[in-house]
């Protein structure tokens, strides 16, 4: 009992002299009100865990809660962003589960462990209703983690607990894919290249969209089947519907919102299912219902997913190996040009920032 008391405080001595850098975002006129701050060192309450965050990750909703594009949903000042992995450095009193050294990853909501969505789970979605991991230490409920696979570093871990743990919900869980369905994946980011994939893992035909042609090429070399530029050629959905023999796809990862809903309703076939996940063109817009009855098209509002299915989806990248594509990584002294990268619509895949 002294050795391991002896240990978390030696580690924990190493690391800090009580206190911890963090950013906060401070108002609501963008990248100017991301701040780096010094702040206490939080200390794990019975049933807690203090993870010492090894990297973060972003996600377009951490960009938009930056920016204020949509404003953070909780008092300012507000530390961003929900995706981190680390190394676990100090135990509440009653945590027997988890040992000091262990590397865990932190879910999106930490406390919808399984089951239905309910608002309490969305109320203590992290970087947004409350203090999110842009920081060097975090206290987490115990039962929320999850050990990263060895295949993974920390920055490769950080990546999933957003955008992989929705591509997953929306292809197996909510979606139930099928080997041989074509999916249909809008755009480069985050959840679309995991969607693409997880969905070629599972024996899916996957068509996808990008604005750049360099894109298209790495998009066709992760092993997708055919490759649109919606940019060049806004008809998209004509396209889709091309490649499928004038069917329609049997799934839409559907990140775009107002603006691409009306195409991925087009571009789905009878009894089709449209994940909708995004707010990339905006939150609110006209949307052709009569396309959606009359193919009977399943629509399904994605947020995120819980720790079950995180669990799910790190047992399979277990068994396959799977790496997350990262686009680029960051020194935490330079988070803001992390969330330049993410403004600048160029990356592919994930954007990650190195803490400690
Ligand atoms: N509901 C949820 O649980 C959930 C979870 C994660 C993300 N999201 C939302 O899903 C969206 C994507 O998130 P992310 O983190 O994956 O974003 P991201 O990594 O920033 O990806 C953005 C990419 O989307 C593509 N894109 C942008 N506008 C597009 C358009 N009009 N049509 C087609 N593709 C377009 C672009 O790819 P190209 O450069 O290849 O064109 C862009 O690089 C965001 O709105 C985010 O808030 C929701």
């Amino acid at each position: 009992m002294q050795t391991t008391l002896n240990l978390v405080v030696n580690r924990l001595a190493s690391y800090h002299d009580n206190t911890m850098k963090a950013y906060q975002i401070t108002g609501t006129e963008g990248l100017a009100t991301l701040h780096q701050v010094t702040l206490a060192d939080p200390t794990p309450k019975p049933g807690e865990v203090l993870v010492k965050l090894r990297a973060c990750c972003l996600n377009y909703r951490d960009y938009m809660n930056v920016m204020g594009i949509r404003g953070v949903t909780g008092p300012i000042p507000r530390i961003p962003c929900s995706d981190g992995a680390g190394e676990i450095v100090a135990l509440g009193d009653g945590v027997k589960e988890w040992q000091v050294g262990q590397r865990v990853v932190i879910p999106f909501m930490p406390t919808w462990l399984d089951g239905g969505f309910t608002q309490e789970h969305a109320s203590q979605a992290l970087g947004g209703a409350v203090d999110g991991l842009l920081r060097e230490l975090a206290c987490l409920p115990s039962t929320s983690l999850l050990p990263i696979p060895e295949h993974l570093s920390f920055e490769k871990a950080a990546t999933l607990p957003c955008a992989a743990v929705t591509a997953w919900n929306a292809l197996f869980v909510r979606g139930d894919l099928q080997p041989g369905e074509t999916v249909l994946i809008l755009g480069t980011g985050g959840v679309s290249i995991f969607a693409l994939q997880f969905a070629k893992q599972a024996g899916a035909r996957v068509l996808a969209t990008t604005s750049s042609d360099a894109k298209a090429a790495r998009l066709l070399e992760l092993g997708a089947d055919a490759v649109h530029n919606y940019k060049t050629d806004p008809a998209w959905d004509k396209w889709a519907l091309e490649q499928t023999g004038g069917v329609g796809v049997d799934k839409v990862i559907e990140i775009g919102g107002p603006e691409t809903l009306n195409h991925s309703i087009k571009a789905t076939r009878f009894g089709g299912h449209i994940s909708l996940i995004g707010v990339l063109t905006g939150t609110a817009g006209d949307v052709q219902t009569v396309g959606i009855l009359r193919k009977g098209i399943r629509l399904d509002g994605i947020y995120v997913g819980s720790r079950a299915m995180f669990a799910e989806m790190l047992e399979n990248m277990c068994a396959s190996k799977m790496h997350p594509v990262i686009d680029s990584t960051f020194v935490f002294d330079q988070a803001a040009d992390a969330f330049r990268r993410i403004e600048s619509g160029q990356h592919f895949g994930k954007i990650v920032i190195r803490v400690g």
